[in-house]
């Protein structure tokens, strides 16, 4: 251990100029690391702004066209969709249609824009079914096995639609070999999985239920998302999908669970996502929005604090905004 001290050290000679300060910065925060969540809804022409997340809108696919332009000019590498149908079921029959709106937007973006925008699909049931659950149902239970089955139908028929990466996130036992094995079983080798791994039940997800009317009718999610007491369960979790097959493994939220991230990172050199959810966005747009903090500082900061952490991409519904404050730098 280096045992020199003041006046000899003194931390200070370092954070003396900016130019210093740029040369010695250990972590750096690069529009290469985002991802945009985009929500794209049937039925709709006129984008509908997001009540409960301000700057959001759910989109139409002439909309979503535009904004992937957009997305592109900013150099976002990829996004995420989230589709939202325009009826619902008790099996969530429209998540697998191959006329769904996730699947029609997946195909016309990769038609107008081939690989200059890398397209994951977000892989779950709660949008689509009328109860609000992740997985089939029945008195009252969510299913596991059932619910895989319907989870491999999803995924292929997003790979038939042409996405690059699918991210299963309903949180079911076996999610990652189910799906993995789908896919290579109908051709799909080189679709990759980024797996929602230590995906908690989480307060900070009430914003995105409201944008995605995803909320359950009854009952919590907590028979299947984790509890949030537990950092050795997240660590069990993710080694699963890592033997599972996943290419990249999640921790979501992200601000409250970042001691997770570290330890994660560090345990497994695995590449690693987090998700900075709707609830986090919208505690600072409305802190902002009363001028009580700086956005632009705090959102820098906390995305800053995931990388450092350990995370490696960051999936965002600020990317666009960081993605203007960075070429203005
Ligand atoms: C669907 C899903 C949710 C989120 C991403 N995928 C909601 C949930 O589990 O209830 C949350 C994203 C966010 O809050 O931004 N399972």
């Amino acid at each position: 251990m280096i045992k020199t001290k003041f006046p000899i050290s003194r931390m200070r000679r370092l954070r003396y100029t900016p130019l210093i300060r740029s040369l010695v910065k250990e972590t750096q925060l690069s529009i290469n690391d985002l991802i945009y969540p985009i929500f794209v809804k049937e039925g709709i022409i006129e984008p509908e702004p997001i009540a409960a997340m301000p700057g959001q809108f759910r989109l139409s696919l002439d909309d979503l066209i535009k904004e992937c332009e957009q997305v592109i000019s900013l150099g976002i590498p990829a996004i995420i969709l989230f589709g939202i149908p325009s009826e619902k079921d008790s099996n969530g029959s429209l998540a697998s249609d191959p006329d769904g709106i996730v699947q029609l937007a997946v195909k016309v973006i990769k038609q107008r824009f081939g690989d200059q925008l890398l397209v994951i699909t977000d892989l779950c049931l709660c949008q689509y079914t009328d109860h609000g659950h992740c997985g089939i149902i029945q008195d009252n239970q969510i299913l596991n096995g059932p619910t895989l089955k319907r989870m491999q139908e999803i995924a292929v028929s997003h790979a038939n639609a042409g996405t690059d990466m699918i991210a299963p996130s309903s949180m079911m036992d076996g999610q990652v070999q189910a799906l993995r094995k789908a896919l290579d079983d109908n051709k799909f080798e080189i679709v990759s999985i980024m797996a929602y791994s230590a995906k908690f039940s989480s307060n900070f997800y009430g914003p995105f239920r409201d944008a995605a009317s995803s909320a359950p009718s009854f009952g919590d999610r907590k028979s299947y998302q984790m509890d949030y007491s537990n950092g050795n369960e997240a660590i069990r979790e993710v080694l699963l999908d890592i033997n599972e097959g996943a290419d990249i493994i999640m921790v979501k939220p992200a601000l409250a669970y970042l001691d997770l991230v570290y330890k994660i990172k560090k345990k497994f050199g695995f590449p690693t996502a987090v998700y900075n959810v709707s609830g986090e966005y919208s505690m600072i747009k409305a802190a902002a929005e009363k001028g009580w903090i700086n956005e632009k500082g705090v959102v820098l900061e906390s995305l800053l604090s995931m990388k450092r952490a350990g995370a490696d991409m960051i999936l965002t519904y600020f990317a666009k905004e960081v993605g203007q404050w960075l070429k203005e730098k």
